[in-house]
């Protein structure tokens, strides 16, 4: 946790690619919002999905800017559908950036830097990272306070997590003494499939960091991009739209409890 009332910020990492770290940005940070804390989203991932899934590509100045030119971040950002989501939009350009950052100065601290300067508007930044384990997503996890890791419920889920848990420790040794694991999160379940459930329980038996929550497959969670919209406001009812809060009910608890009163006082 940041000591001087900064902002907590989540980095969304998995170098597995589809397991769900975009739709958990959007949708994490909206019901966050929808609580009443004051989110931003950073899509750290040149794919640029979080972006376009709250309708918002083509922006001509993005994270991209903030990194490599070194411009301030509060003039990236930009506001969502979402009262209190804002979002530093992603775009192609943020794929020369991979190799752009190789030989500059403290390549894995342009995010952190970024952040440290942005001033107090947010209370917490998500990062969108990209599938793998580049200068993308070191920059995640040197400006992260908290790791938060979407997991598949499928065949060899654990496969991967041993690899992404040995650069947490790399990044705590060398970067960032203060990264911690925020949580797993399940994603994809399916209740109806033994395979899934059992894949719950390996991951648990591992971590014990892994959220109560579960977010089921939905049909309804994978379209509402195609709409620039979070599921909240796409469809409210849907059992992903209140996995999600409910998820964001259990990070607010965890990692924002000033947030949960507030939460808590509604009826
Ligand atoms: N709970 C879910 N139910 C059904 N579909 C989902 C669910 N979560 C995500 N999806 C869909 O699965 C695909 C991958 O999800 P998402 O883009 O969030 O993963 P990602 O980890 O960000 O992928 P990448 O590694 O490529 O950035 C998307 O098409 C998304 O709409
Ligand atoms: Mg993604």
């Amino acid at each position: 946790m940041p000591g001087n009332g900064g902002p907590v910020v989540f980095a969304l990492a998995n170098q597995k690619g589809g397991v769900g770290k975009t739709t958990t940005a959007i949708n994490l940070g909206a019901e966050m919002a929808t609580r009443g804390v004051p989110v931003l989203i950073v899509d750290l991932d040149p794919q640029a999905n979080s972006t376009a899934g709250l309708g918002l590509s083509g922006q001509t100045t993005t994270v991209y800017d903030v990194l490599i030119n070194q411009q301030p971040m509060a003039g990236a950002v930009i506001d969502t559908v979402q009262e209190r989501l804002k979002i530093v939009p992603s775009g192609p350009d943020l794929a020369g950036a991979e190799v752009e950052l190789v030989p500059a100065m403290a390549r894995e601290q342009r995010l952190l830097r970024a952040i440290d300067r942005l001033g107090g508007d947010f209370a917490a930044i998500l990062v969108d990272s990209p599938p793998s384990l580049g200068l993308l997503t070191l920059n995640a996890l040197t400006a992260a306070d908290e790791v938060l890791v979407p997991v598949q419920c499928e065949y060899l889920a654990l496969e991967g997590l041993s690899q992404l848990m040995t650069t947490l420790e790399a990044v705590r040794n060398n970067l960032n003494h203060h990264l911690h694991l925020g949580g797993l999160l399940l994603t994809m379940y399916d209740a109806r499939t033994n395979l899934c459930q059992q894949v719950a329980d390996e991951v648990r038996g591992h971590y014990d960091e892994t959220f109560q929550t579960v977010i089921p497959r939905s049909v309804r969670l994978s379209e509402a991009p195609s709409y620039g919209l979070p599921i909240g406001q796409y469809d409210g009812r849907s059992s992903a739209a209140k996995a999600y809060g409910a998820l964001a009910d259990e990070v607010i608890e965890k990692f924002l409890p000033s947030f949960a009163s507030r939460a808590e006082a509604k009826p």
